[in-house]
């Protein structure tokens, strides 16, 4: 792997000797680029010896362009790291300034971009310091957070930048998850090219007074999981989150909602502009008859308080009755009788395919990061071993992309 390892002005620069030791021990070529804050605190001679190229500080000495630009330099990585990211350059990052040669090569690469914040603890977690990670999670940079530790300034807290060895396994991880997404997408050829995918993920939250509301534990993770395959595969998606606690896939529109009623309300909007609609939402079945505008107080004399629930509408079966919709899939969480259970949502609701998990103790549907899941036609099933549910959106888009789906019948190959 060709590794442009960006250095920038921070006491931990002399860490990433050590980084650069590790990435050249196996077998990775590694070129240093150091921001003048960055040579500040080490020598880049240190880096030439151990990575074996001349080290780029300069975005206009035309003896280092005469070599290879800086345009080339950004082509030439696979993969950019930045250890440790000052402060000062995630600010630049997120306002695309080009005004060092680490910059510009950030701006002008289309590679992925792994940051190593470093930095006082204060500064990691003022509003404008996270506000920029933020974003930059949202345009799909890797940002790997920083420790918890003593700092060089003696005070103790989160900003210390993680360990050498540690960056090098998540860079390590980060190219062969790369690797086995390229296989997928290339499994799955351009089927997701162009199409238009809706997916809901993530609760509702049904509201009881404007304290207390019923939810229930999903995380969002398995349909934005999803969303960021089917992005990837060429897909335009947009997503319809419940409340959730996790960034958005890169490139993917997003609609954020709180209550059934909303996210139905997202759902009528969008169906129609779209080919498939995939519902990973758990969907609260009921909501409150009455919601109160006021905390409702406790009633000192009754242990007991009541309320009267009703149902919510059923957000995929409205979609699968409508006479011009798209292909229709949903999930079946079930804590037993897991595919007949889906098998019987999926005529009952109409659906063109289901996808079951399992719920509940022990079971890893929800929350988790893993999944196990089994894709269901009226007349086929394509089960998965348990995997990340990072990986299982590939594996599912695939399966769906064989299943030759068309809206309300299917014909399976
Ligand atoms: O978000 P995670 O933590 O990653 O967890 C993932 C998950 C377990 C939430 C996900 O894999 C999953 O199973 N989602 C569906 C949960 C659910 O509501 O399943 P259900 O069997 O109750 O509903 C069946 C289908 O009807 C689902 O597609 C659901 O989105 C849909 N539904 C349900 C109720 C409702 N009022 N409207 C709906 O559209």
């Amino acid at each position: 792997m060709k590794i442009l390892l960006g250095i920038t002005g921070g006491i931990a620069a002399y860490k990433s000797l050590e980084l650069t030791r590790l990435f050249i021990k196996a077998g990775h070529q590694v070129q240093v680029v150091m921001t003048a804050g960055a040579k500040a605190f080490i020598q880049p001679l240190s880096f030439q010896a151990l990575s074996g190229s001349p080290v780029r500080d300069s975005l206009f000495d035309c003896h280092q362009e005469a070599g290879m630009g800086h345009i080339e330099l950004a082509r030439w990585a696979d993969q950019i790291v930045i250890a440790p990211t000052s402060a000062e350059t995630l600010a630049k990052l997120r306002i695309g300034r080009a005004d060092n040669l680490l910059t510009t090569l950030c701006l002008a690469t289309d590679k992925p971009i792994m940051v190593v914040p470093a930095m006082n603890h204060l500064m990691w977690f003022n509003e404008a310091t996270q506000e920029n990670i933020q974003v930059l999670k949202q345009r799909g940079f890797e940002v790997l957070e920083p420790a918890v530790g003593e700092q060089a300034c003696g005070e103790v807290g989160a900003g210390r930048m993680l360990e050498p060895v540690a960056i090098f396994e998540q860079v390590m991880q980060a190219q062969k998850q790369r690797l086995q997404w390229e296989q997928d997408v290339l499994q799955g050829g351009a089927f997701w090219q162009g199409k238009s995918v809706l997916i809901t993920a993530g609760p509702t939250f049904e509201d009881i007074d404007p304290v207390r509301f019923i939810g229930n534990r999903s995380s969002g993770k398995m349909g934005f999981a999803l969303a960021e395959a089917a992005q990837k595969m060429g897909a335009k998606v947009t997503l319809v989150a419940g409340p959730v606690q996790i960034s958005s896939p890169p490139c993917v529109k997003r609609v954020d909602v709180r209550s059934a009623d909303q996210m139905f309300h997202a759902v009528q909007e969008h169906y129609k502009d779209n080919d498939f609609f995939i519902s990973a939402a758990a969907v609260a079945d009921f909501k409150v008859v009455h919601k109160s505008i006021q905390k409702l107080k406790k009633q000192a004399k009754e242990d007991i308080l009541s309320l009267s629930l009703v149902k919510n509408v059923d957000i995929i079966a409205w979609v699968a009755e409508q006479p011009k919709r798209p292909v229709v899939i949903g999930f079946a969480a079930e804590t037993e009788h897991v595919l007949g259970y889906a098998k019987a949502k999926l005529k009952q609701k109409k659906l063109d395919a289901i996808i079951a998990n399992e719920v509940g103790e022990g079971a890893k549907g929800f929350e988790s990061d893993q999944n196990s899941v089994t894709l269901i036609t009226k007349d086929s099933f394509f089960s998965f071993d348990e995997g990340s549910k990072k990986r299982l959106g590939f594996q599912l888009l695939n399966a769906i992309a064989s299943l030759n789906l068309r809206s309300g019948c299917v014909e399976s190959i």
